[in-house]
């Protein structure tokens, strides 16, 4: 089948991770017969150097008409020293949630076995953790009005949510929780906030339709110390947009390393995917990054196309890369060589080629060549 993918890579590392989803995309292409179109454009940093503008026309046209978006990161160091600054990249991404009504971002945190040695928690914490963050995106405090006073001695920033912006994303929370432990924690910070007492009003009654799932409360402070004491009492988490924010970062130490976090933005017309580790300056152009974050976003993005087979096959090569310790220096492991963003990419799209492992010469990753005997 012909599907047209919006690839957005944007700043940082954003081009060199998505270039290895794209292989892996590619040899998805090759093996089960279908065409990717790609259509690239610009957002971020890059698109305000190219155009002034952080999301231009052209790449809210192409990202509407896709049938999946592949994003990368946006951000770049000039404007995060710069509090002043009246055009940011991360501007180019908001508008696009908003335009797009991107309303639900999703992301999975799981403890991979082969990698629990790269949690900074220990071993007995982590292992068999497997909770799914729930993230409202399109309200909050991210998108209420704000404001600098003239005399630049006063600001606000607003938090408002109506029950529809709650229903929406709750609804997905719930119907998650039921294809899983039946278990959904709402963080909030009820004792406080207003917009929390709402959630809570709102996501009581929801529950009332989801009979087999039981709905549980946590304090935003409280929640944000349960993930690091016991995640794995977690099944699905649900909540507002700027808590989201935060836990979501903390959770991905939880599986060893934030290079392998896959997310979703999920709207009704639209859905975006995307690697959760950001621009990592750093690391730019190094061919050091962790592409499997990158990867494992592009094989949600054919979870959603229905692609199941074709997502699967994406996994099993990533558990694989990790299984055989192809992997960058993040997550290698003391013995181990560590290799780089585009042979890890190769690999990737090698295995999914040939589906299995049994005529590779995993030497060759190491020297760069094929790993096809
Ligand atoms: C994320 C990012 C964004 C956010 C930034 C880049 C605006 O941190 O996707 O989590 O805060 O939502
Ligand atoms: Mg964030």
């Amino acid at each position: 089948m012909k599907h047209t993918i919006a690839v957005i890579s944007g700043d940082g590392i954003g081009p060199e991770v998505t270039a290895q989803a794209k292989k892996a995309l590619d040899a998805v292409a090759e093996a089960y017969d279908h065409i990717f179109l790609y259509k690239e454009a610009k957002i971020g940093a890059c698109a305000i150097d190219a155009t002034g503008d952080p999301l231009p026309k052209e790449t809210l046209e192409i990202c509407k008409n896709a049938d999946a978006i592949l994003f990368g990161a946006v951000g770049d160091i000039k404007y995060d020293n710069d509090p002043s600054a009246k055009v940011r990249p991360e501007q180019g991404l908001l508008r696009l949630r908003k335009e797009l009504d991107l309303y639900c971002n999703v992301k999975p945190v799981k403890a991979y076995d082969n990698l629990i040695y790269n949690s900074p928690l220990k071993r007995e914490v982590v292992k068999g953790t497997d909770f799914m963050i729930f993230r409202e995106l399109s309200g909050g405090i991210y998108f209420g009005n704000k404001e600098l006073s003239k005399d630049e001695k006063h600001a606000f920033d607003t938090c408002t949510y109506s029950v529809e912006e709650i229903s929406r994303t709750a609804h997905l929370a719930f119907k998650a929780a039921q294809n899983r432990n039946k278990k959904v924690t709402l963080v909030d910070k009820a004792n406080v906030m207003e917009t929390s007492r709402l959630w809570r009003k709102t996501v009581a009654k929801i529950a009332e339709e989801y009979q087999d799932v039981t709905l549980e409360y946590l304090f935003i402070d409280n929640a944000t110390m349960q993930l690091i004491l016991n995640p794995k009492q977690f099944d699905v988490i649900l909540t507002e947009n700027l808590f989201g924010d935060i836990i979501s970062d903390e959770a991905s130490v939880i599986s060893g390393s934030i290079g392998l976090l896959a997310s979703s933005s999920i709207g009704d017309k639209n859905a975006l995917f995307e690697p959760i580790h950001g621009t990592y300056y750093e690391a730019k152009g190094k061919n050091i990054a962790n592409p499997l974050a990158s990867i494992l976003s592009a094989a949600m993005l054919l979870y959603h196309l229905g692609l199941n087979e074709e997502a699967d096959a994406i996994e099993r090569a990533v558990d694989k890369s990790i299984a055989l310790g192809i992997t960058t220096k993040d997550i290698k492991r003391k013995s181990q060589k560590s290799t780089t963003t585009s042979k890890v990419g190769d690999f990737i799209a090698d295995y999914i080629t040939n589906q299995d492992d049994s005529n590779m010469n995993f030497q060759n990753i190491h020297m760069g060549q094929s790993t096809i005997i």
